[in-house]
């Protein structure tokens, strides 16, 4: 189950005290030696990809836009659930957020001076449909096709993101994920978005992490629309299967030439121990977890083993729907640490499975950095489900990035955690994986959706009093990166 099982550690308290000190211009900070020596290696691994491969960050709607009651837009899921009272730290709600709705061509600018080749963006599904009857909002749309050209004039590869959790408050009021007509509404609002970007956009990714807005928002409770019930996580997940499957065959028709697929959050689960139950223990929670969705996406149906140990809580779902579904042209896979799994008894959790947290450097969201999780699950996906193609379409880490007087923010330990990632997915290559794309997580700091805004992926920091932004050190490093690999 991820982050959704395992409980975070606590947040920092610096972080609101960082946000007393104005955010300055970036100075370098770096002595010319330090640079040369940073240089050669990074060189080195830039060497190791080929051209054309897809150098992108990524962001998702509700993280970043902000101006929720704008243009027409209606209110999501995720407006309700981070108004209602204890649902998010702090109460923070995503209104605002990196106000990216007004400031997105300043955005665009950043990309480009970051080098970026390829940007991962959401649609907000509330911005074109609103309301429950379906009504196109054109407003909504017109922003989106706004940033696309925008993005394609300097360059930058759109890589659009339809589903990245923002129901219309609309259709949860029908019964969300939960009704099965929402299979046919996701196709819906695919085709009106294919049918207006597909003349420019390539790259579609259907729905992001299903295994997270079904079980955190309908089984653990701590996403929208937090609810408590594994019976509704499963139903969610089968009809998001169904509503992925929909909607790739209606961009294919309306879209020639798209690469289609998902978004898939792939957790390494590692047993604790060699004992025979905690193999047992990793093995349920990889199965509840991964198989669950890749098994039915690469069209071969629920893994049965699962399907015994899920039992009555599968009552009443069709589950031979998703056999037969179309592998994706493209798999995204957000990648960002392991967990170490133990036995236990009288969890909530079908796969009756424990996280151990190791006791090595954490970030602030109590991940590890594992980047070897990162290689032996690109080799896995490969040797098991042999995609076409696949990009990183997430992969970061959180840190406090406090500031320093003049505003400049160091993080070395984000500058290694991608370092070591990008290194594990040249590995991968060179096994043979066949990875294009790599995103970092995230090009801002956003809103960290329950978590509010103390948790900080961006490789640009946001002041969030101000808007201001600030390229971090690691986002000096990947511009480097990018520049030594031909961007
Ligand atoms: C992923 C989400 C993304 C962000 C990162 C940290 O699960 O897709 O929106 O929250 O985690």
């Amino acid at each position: 189950m991820g982050r959704g099982g395992a409980r975070r550690i606590p947040a920092h308290d610096s972080n609101s005290k960082e946000r007393d000190h104005p955010a300055g211009v970036v100075s370098s900070g770096e002595s010319a030696l330090e640079d040369s020596a940073v240089s050669s290696e990074t060189d080195a691994l830039a060497r190791r990809f080929p051209p054309g491969f897809a150098w992108g960050a990524a962001t998702a709607a509700y993280q970043v836009e902000g101006s929720t009651g704008v243009d027409g837009r209606g209110p999501s899921i995720w407006d309700t659930f981070s108004h209602t009272p204890g649902r998010t730290r702090n109460g923070e709600t995503g209104d605002v957020a990196c106000d990216h709705y007004r400031r997105w061509r300043d955005d665009v600018d950043l990309m480009a001076e970051l080098g970026l080749g390829a940007y991962r963006f959401s649609v907000a599904w509330p911005r074109i449909q609103p309301e429950a009857n379906g009504r196109v909002n054109e407003a909504g749309l017109d922003f989106y096709d706004r940033l696309v050209d925008a993005l394609l004039e300097r360059g930058i590869d759109p890589y659009l993101t339809l589903y990245h959790w923002d129901l219309p408050q609309a259709l949860e009021a029908l019964g969300g994920w939960r009704n099965p007509g929402i299979v046919a509404r996701f196709a819906e609002y695919a085709s009106i978005v294919g049918r207006r970007l597909g003349d420019r956009v390539r790259h579609w990714i259907t729905l992001n992490e299903p295994q997270v807005f079904a079980v955190l928002g309908h089984a653990n409770g701590v996403h929208a629309p937090g609810m408590h019930d594994w019976r509704a996580a499963l139903t969610v997940a089968h009809h998001a299967h169904l509503a992925h499957a929909a909607a790739s065959d209606l961009l294919r028709r309306d879209v020639p030439g798209a690469r289609i697929g998902l978004a898939l959050n792939l957790v390494c689960y590692e047993p604790a121990s060699d004992a025979a139950e905690d193999l047992a223990a990793a093995d349920r929670l990889d199965g509840t977890s991964n198989r669950w969705f890749l098994d039915p996406v690469f069209g071969r149906g629920y893994p049965a083993d699962v399907v015994r140990l899920h039992g009555d809580l599968l009552d009443g779902i069709d589950l031979s729907a998703v056999g037969g579904i179309r592998p994706p042209d493209l798999l995204g896979v957000n990648y960002y640490t392991r967990e170490l799994v133990t036995t236990a008894e009288g969890t909530l959790d079908p796969a009756r499975a424990t996280i151990v947290r190791p006791p090595r450097p954490r970030s602030t969201m109590g991940w590890e950095s594992y980047p070897d999780g990162l290689r032996l699950t690109l080799e896995r996906l490969h040797r098991d489900y042999a995609p076409t193609s696949i990009a990183i379409t997430e992969n970061g880490s959180a840190y406090p990035d406090l500031p320093a007087v003049d505003g400049a923010v160091d993080d070395p330990e984000r500058t290694a955690y991608l370092a070591a990632h990008v290194s594990a997915v040249a590995d991968a290559r060179d096994a043979g994986v066949p990875v294009d794309g790599y995103f970092a997580w995230s090009l801002l700091d956003n809103y960290e959706w329950a978590e509010g805004y103390d948790q900080r992926f961006g490789i640009v920091r946001v002041d969030f009093e101000t808007q201001r932004r600030t390229i971090k050190g690691s986002g000096r490093w990947y511009r480097e990166l990018l520049a030594a690999a031909g961007r």
